[in-house]
């Protein structure tokens, strides 16, 4: 898929320049020792303004350093801005444009944002269109083809389907191109995606819409009897889950679902520079990191590695992880 190459190029200059322009480059560059994170912190507090004392703004500055690292801006402790290619991105976007525009959106918008403002979009209502564009990108709408795909051939009996915060519809309309018959129960903590992904359907009324007002979202448990779904999908909404809520999460899912019922996740992993995967899509994963931080409620991709061990904890058989580790395939044991 060269375009999506060309998408990830383009969103990696994109952040370099934030950083460059954003003079964050020039501070790390100025310094001896730059080691210490603390200090780094310290050191963009005074010389920016940043407010970095909540986890979400500081795990930012970690994700950044991460990216420098990564694009070879650090060496043997120090950062350095020699080598590091701003080579311009050549080459169409083609229908990677709106996934970028969306990024480049939020990244604009990150220096503001790391000197105390308020998120740029939230899930509230306002901004339904703006996460419809985003989020009908062809990277996730690829990977959700896939997942329907597989939730088809691995389950041998699939009834009901619970589509677990179901944002604009996307993660449905998958489902129903696949079986006329399939039970889906949709759920959101909010109402505001509801028309629009009503709209994207073309049996919305084969659908079970479960009121947001009986879910309270994460944390809260799922308002469904034990072992009353055969598949659960839940689509790009992992890293909202905060930490401290993530093995309930996934407990409460395992819960819902029937014997042998088997679990879809897409969400990336956070990058791990042990493991050798291709350097131009671990840079991305970066870059979507740190800009959906100025979203709300956005606590960040977690390890793979961590999730995989959390799974296997709470009882989950682990079929597949494909796609770059974004596409989880699990079933309850
Ligand atoms: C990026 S959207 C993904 C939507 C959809 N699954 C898709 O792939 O298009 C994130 C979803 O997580 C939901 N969400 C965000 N924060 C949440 C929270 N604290 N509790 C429950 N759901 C939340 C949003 O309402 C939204 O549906």
């Amino acid at each position: 898929m060269e375009s999506l190459a060309i998408f990830h190029a383009a969103l990696n200059r994109r952040f370099l320049d934030f950083i460059f322009d954003e003079g964050i480059a020039g501070v790390l560059s100025g310094q001896h020792e730059c080691d210490e994170f603390e200090r780094i912190v310290e050191l963009l507090e005074n010389s920016h303004g940043y407010t970095l004392k909540d986890g979400n703004r500081r795990r930012m500055i970690a994700v950044l350093l991460d990216f420098l690292t990564e694009c070879g801006y650090r060496r043997q402790g120090r950062y350095t801005a020699d080598g590091v290619n701003r080579e311009p991105a050549h080459g169409s976007l083609d229908s990677f444009e709106g996934e970028y525009n969306f990024f480049s959106r939020c990244i604009d918008y990150a220096g503001e944002y790391l000197r105390g403002g308020k998120p740029l979009y939230d899930f509230n209502g306002g901004c339904v269109d703006t996460w419809d564009e985003f989020l009908g990108n062809p990277e996730f709408e690829y990977a959700r083809g896939v997942l329907a795909k597989k939730l088809y051939e691995g389950c041998r009996a699939l009834d009901r389907v619970l589509v677990l915060c179901y944002g604009p519809g996307y993660d449905i309309c998958h489902l129903q191109r696949y079986s006329e018959d399939v039970k889906i129960t949709a759920v959101d903590y909010n109402g505001a995606f509801y028309e629009a992904a009503r709209a994207k359907l073309l049996r919305p009324d084969a659908v079970q819409w479960i009121h947001s007002d009986k879910w309270g979202g994460f944390g809260s448990p799922l308002p469904f009897e034990d072992g009353y779904f055969d598949a659960a999908v839940f689509s790009c909404a992992d890293p909202y889950i905060a930490g401290g809520h993530k093995r309930f999460v996934y407990e409460d899912i395992y819960r819902v679902l029937t014997r042998h019922g088997l679990m879809g996740i897409i969400t990336r992993g956070y990058p791990d520079s042990q493991c050798g995967s291709d350097k131009l899509y671990q840079r991305a994963a970066l870059c979507h990191d740190f800009a959906e931080s100025v979203c709300e409620g956005w606590q960040g991709f977690y390890s793979a590695k961590q999730t995989r061990a959390l799974l296997g904890e709470i009882g989950f058989d682990i079929k597949s992880l494909t796609l770059n580790e974004c596409l989880w395939m699990a079933a309850k044991s």
